[in-house]
């Protein structure tokens, strides 16, 4: 086995510094400055303004959908596209307990709990052969939707996530909900720029969002996307999230409970910025992905690689150590050398608000939790 100090050095030549060196930086080097200017100068700082109108076209031209939603942050996009797909009190969303701890609660939110899944080895994300094997048992389709036999619930949704930006098996995960009449939501919050068969994450369920937080890939300090090709629902995602105003040029009428779930124009404009280098980032962390996959080959550490038929976006790279003692080693190690590096988050039915969720053996999930490092991925 490669020895860790190796891969201390490698991190160190390949970022050119022996001081800190984090899991992923923020890269501000396009208009960044000029927008923000722009912005201040016209005074459209807050929730209406030409970069958010701008944002929403470039997101849905990036996933190739026909609407996208401007939200304050990606958790918030997911409370409201499950709740756009008919998540309500008393639901349940089936989800994998292997994700941060947003995904589990953004279906709280809505007063529904989380069923927590298997993932799959190679994918990180929810498992469609876990999904498909828990509604075998405890599936029920009636009219009006699937239901949990064991608890009487309705499962009014899916929500895969795309694990550091490696997409799940899409298309089977979509043919076990079809079958079941259960709606996905793809939390794509880490794979924007990720791309399943071609066609980009986040487009391929019935809702797709994204997060801009400032550890993402593109970042406008805190931002999400909801995209859909439903305009229907998109266009009732715009309505519910900027506090259900009926449109009306002076006027002030909501006829529904609404969020004020906007983003502001200031960070559209830098969301607007960053994701005119979006092709750049991507290649810059393909490159730094091919280097690491030179490096680790044969080394006794597995760096995770994308799976066939997909292209990560590389957002967190990751490796896989050989047990806890050697992950826990690693981690150590590097943390002391100044060279960030993280565990893969613990599984969410540790949690003490999650533990009482019905969830499966997650034998998968537990073998990944216990191995799974990510390592500095910034571009470079
Ligand atoms: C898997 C996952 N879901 C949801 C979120 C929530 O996004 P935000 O921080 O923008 O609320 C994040 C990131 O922070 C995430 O990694």
């Amino acid at each position: 086995m490669k020895h860790i100090k190796d891969t201390i050095s490698f991190i160190q030549d390949s970022f050119k510094s022996t001081e800190f060196i984090p899991l992923h930086a923020p890269t501000f080097g396009g208009n960044e400055k000029n927008y923000l200017i722009e912005t201040i100068d016209s005074t459209f700082v807050s929730s209406v303004g030409a970069y958010v109108d701008q944002f929403e076209a470039m997101m849905t031209a990036i996933t190739n959908t026909k609407k996208s939603v401007a939200v304050v942050n990606g958790t918030a996009g997911i409370q409201v596209a499950l709740r756009l797909v008919g998540v309500s009190t008393g639901d349940e969303v089936i989800t994998q307990a292997l994700t941060f701890v947003a995904t589990a609660n953004a279906i709280a939110y809505n007063g529904a709990s989380p069923v927590f899944l298997d993932v799959d080895l190679d994918t990180m994300g929810l498992s469609p052969k876990a999904v498909s094997k828990f509604l075998e048992e405890f599936g029920e389709l009636r009219e009006e939707g699937c239901f949990n036999k064991k608890t009487g619930n309705k499962i009014s949704a899916c929500l895969p996530m795309h694990t550091f930006g490696f997409p799940v098996h899409l298309d089977e995960l979509k043919a076990v909900c079809d079958a079941w009449n259960i709606p996905i939501v793809e939390d794509a919050a880490e794979s924007l720029g990720s791309e399943y068969k071609n066609q980009p994450t986040g487009s391929v369920g019935e809702m797709g969002v994204f997060s801009f937080n400032g550890n993402k890939i593109v970042t406008c300090g805190g931002g999400g996307a909801i995209v859909t090709n439903n305009e229907i629902l998109g266009n009732k995602g715009k309505y519910l999230t900027t506090t259900a105003k009926v449109p009306h040029s002076y006027e002030f009428f909501h006829d529904e409970i609404g969020f004020n779930f906007r983003m502001p124009n200031l960070n559209a404009a830098l969301a607007c910025a960053q994701l005119e280098q979006l092709n750049g980032f991507l290649e810059n962390k393909r490159a730094l992905a091919a280097d690491y996959i030179t490096f680790f080959n044969n080394s006794g550490i597995q760096f995770r690689t994308e799976t066939p038929n997909t292209k990560a976006n590389y957002w967190l790279m990751c490796v896989e150590l050989e047990n806890q003692k050697e992950r826990d080693l690693f981690l150590a190690e590097t943390n002391n050398a100044k060279v960030m590096t993280r565990p893969i988050w613990q599984l969410m039915y540790r949690l003490p608000m999650y533990q009482h969720c019905q969830r499966d053996e997650q034998l998968n999930a537990q073998f990944l939790e216990e191995r799974i490092v990510n390592i500095p991925s910034s571009v470079k």
